[in-house]
């Protein structure tokens, strides 16, 4: 008895059909267009989503393969975060052009900077073709007929509910992608890694770019014969503002979530993986935080990697934590036993938990074992590159570079469970003595170049033994908790639960695939008695202003802008006094990939740049929890004002279209 009340209790909080929570299909989004104009979206399903003509998702784009960006003019201008155009512009920054210091601002269409190697994805199209394949049609033959359908087209087939679903994504990709403005990273990056991930926040997390095609308007290689690209569609920006209880919608890639998996996978990621990988990048971003300070060309040198570093590490904390402190690991198990319970006489779903706890126990270890190589011995490159070798501040990495390889290595030593450590390693470390001792000897030969071979031997053993772990759990997967008896499992799984739970409403999880999410502007109880507003202003940096510490250390230019109260049109009031918005907080469902996703109204109209969560609200990737979970937008009238008055841009603001001021 009692035990039936402590899962009907943990059933209460999971059963109802979270308010905000899910990441939908846009093809499929008329079988929520209902709720969401109930919420007060204004417009229509085909106005999300259609083939027939334009809509909103011809003005998205999956950006640089992780984030995603929008366009705001008929000239292909595009908005994106920060952080994500972070690696062109560090790549066009010297210790003398130091745009990650000074920010950058193209005068001219001439001045525009191209970027090797970036690209962005528009999607063409979507649709279901679980039946076609099942009738003996081949993914690969779905995709090669895609792919020649046009200049640029890119294809792939992506499973939804573990393969319960298959659905054809069709893209048209571009190449010529160039850097048109970013503000300085004290504004850009403002706070750094001690406010990532945290509310109240007050980061213009902004930067432009602009797409380029042939003269006939298509995908084409950089040349500088080539003109703005005209999109089909770009959004209409609303100065309006927002307040508390607005409808939002985010339309974007979010990448990676993981809200059907077991409570099993949940202990063993809060209490295994993530405190595992966040104390090897503790010590790791000790040494380049000890590089980037003694050397101005090293603080370069590192900053695209320091912060990759750093965001994941500092996610997983906020993860364990909230994982931890809702009880994620006990609310998930109740559910399953009350599915278990349900499908004792359903021969489809009678032994299914069972069957995925078992796996799981035989998986754990290697699946461990993976995450620790990755995270150590591959996280070290078999050679540098002549274009690393070439960059300014490539020799006086070297210090830096060799301290990483040791301290890699030791971590390997420790972490990695003693039977699946590589036969090479071993023999390495017993002929030098120490793991320490093995690094400094292949660094040597790496960095002058004289011997790549021993370390491509130990990686190819490295390489060897992961192949060997993928034999045992069935799957090559990095990212996911899965092996091929899973995902089976995991089919049946979820089809049960959808069968069962028909209260829930069920989404597939992000796979880096184009989804709607929408919510509303909405603060949240941070700790008893402790209301977070979900509005911040300048009036928030000023106070954080701070020249001695680094990240807190704002241009002048907007010292100067505040004493003046020079905001031009970009002023409001808020709380009786006139300020500029900088920061808001909504309850959409997001994740990595949603970065410089748009955040729209509901008309429709661009309201802010998504592009981060809350710290505790990361676990929303493994259970979205709708009282705590928060996504953090930059408001779009601050990055007009920073484009206007802190950039001087104002000319970027002449080819953005604004909605009514009403
Ligand atoms: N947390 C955000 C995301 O996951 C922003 C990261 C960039 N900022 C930073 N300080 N590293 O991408
Ligand atoms: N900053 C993240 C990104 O790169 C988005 C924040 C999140 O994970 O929600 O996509």
């Amino acid at each position: 008895m009692k035990h039936t009340l402590l899962t009907l209790a943990a059933l209460l909080c999971l059963l109802p059909a979270a308010a905000d929570e899910g990441m939908w299909l846009p093809s499929l989004i008329s079988e929520r267009i209902d709720e969401m104009r109930a919420k007060g979206f204004r417009l229509t399903a085909e106005d999300i989503y259609s083939i027939n003509r334009a809509s909103m998702k011809d003005a998205v784009v999956l950006f640089d393969g992780g984030c995603t960006g929008e366009l705001v003019s008929a000239e292909g201008l595009l908005l994106t975060n920060h952080h994500c155009g972070y690696d062109a512009i560090q790549r066009h920054s010297t210790v003398e052009h130091d745009y990650l210091t000074h920010g950058f601002w193209a005068r001219s269409r001439a001045e525009e900077l191209p970027n090797e190697g970036l690209n962005v994805r528009f999607l063409v199209r979507m649709e279901e073709v679980t039946d076609r394949l099942a009738a003996g049609e081949t993914a690969e033959e779905l995709i090669r007929a895609a792919e020649a359908e046009g200049k640029g087209y890119r294809a792939s087939v992506e499973q939804m509910y573990y393969g319960n679903q298959q659905f054809l994504f069709v893209y048209r990709q571009f190449d010529d992608v160039r850097l048109v403005a970013a503000p300085p990273s004290s504004i850009g990056k403002f706070g750094g890694d001690t406010d990532n991930w945290i509310w109240p926040r007050h980061t213009g997390d902004f930067s432009v770019f602009r797409i380029y095609a042939s003269k006939e308007n298509e995908p084409a290689a950089y040349s500088p014969e080539n003109v703005p690209y005209r999109p089909e569609k770009f959004f209409t920006i609303s100065t309006r503002g927002v307040k508390e209880g607005d409808f939002t919608m985010i339309y974007g890639f979010p990448g990676n979530t993981q809200e059907y998996i077991l409570s099993d996978a949940v202990r063993y990621i809060a209490e295994r993986s993530d405190p595992a990988k966040i104390a090897i990048r503790d010590g790791r971003l000790e040494i380049i935080r000890r590089a980037q300070q003694s050397d101005p060309a090293l603080r370069i040198h590192y900053a695209s990697k320091q912060a990759s570093i750093a965001n994941a590490w500092k996610k997983w904390q906020g993860e364990v934590l909230g994982i931890t402190r809702r009880g994620t690991v006990a609310s998930k198990q109740a559910y399953e036993e009350a599915f278990d319970a349900w499908a004792q006489d359903k021969p489809e779903y009678a032994g299914v938990v069972g069957a995925l706890k078992a796996e799981y126990a035989r998986i754990m270890d290697p699946y461990f074992a993976r995450e620790i190589t990755a995270e150590t011995l591959y996280a070290l490159p078999a050679r540098y590159t002549d274009k690393e070798r070439a960059e300014e501040a490539f020799a006086r990495s070297e210090a830096a570079e060799r301290a990483q390889w040791e301290y890699l290595f030791g971590a390997y030593a420790r972490y990695c469970p003693e039977q699946y450590q590589v036969p090479e390693f071993l023999r390495g470390v017993a002929r030098c003595g120490s793991p320490e001792a093995y690094a400094a000897q292949l660094f040597e030969g790496v960095w002058s170049g004289a011997d790549t071979t021993s370390m491509a031997t130990l990686r190819g053993d490295a390489k060897r033994m992961l192949a060997h772990v993928t034999w045992l759990l069935g799957t090559k997967s990095l990212r996911n908790l899965t092996s091929s008896r899973l995902n089976e499992l995991y089919t049946t799984y979820i089809k049960g639960l959808r069968e069962w739970d028909r209260e829930r409403a069920f989404y597939p999880d992000a796979n880096l695939t184009l989804r709607v999410a929408y919510g509303s502007i909405a603060g949240y109880e941070y700790a008893d008695g402790e209301y977070h507003k979900p509005q911040t202003t300048l009036d928030g940096i000023i106070a954080k202003d701070d020249p001695e510490i680094y990240d807190y250390d704002i241009p002048q230019r907007l010292r100067d802008l505040y004493a003046s109260k020079e905001y031009g049109r970009w002023g409001t009031m808020i709380d009786g006094r006139r300020t500029v918005p900088v920061c808001f907080l909504a309850s959409n469902h997001t994740t990595g990939g949603n970065s410089g996703s748009p955040v729209l109204n509901a008309d429709g109209e661009l309201v802010g740049i998504n592009f981060d969560r809350t710290w505790r609200s990361t676990m929303s990737d493994i259970a979205f929890d709708p009282s705590i979970c928060r996504n953090i937008a930059v408001d779009i009238r601050y990055v007009l004002f920073v484009i206007d008055r802190v950039g001087d841009a104002g000319y970027l603001l002449d080819e953005m279209k604004f909605g009514r001021k009403r």
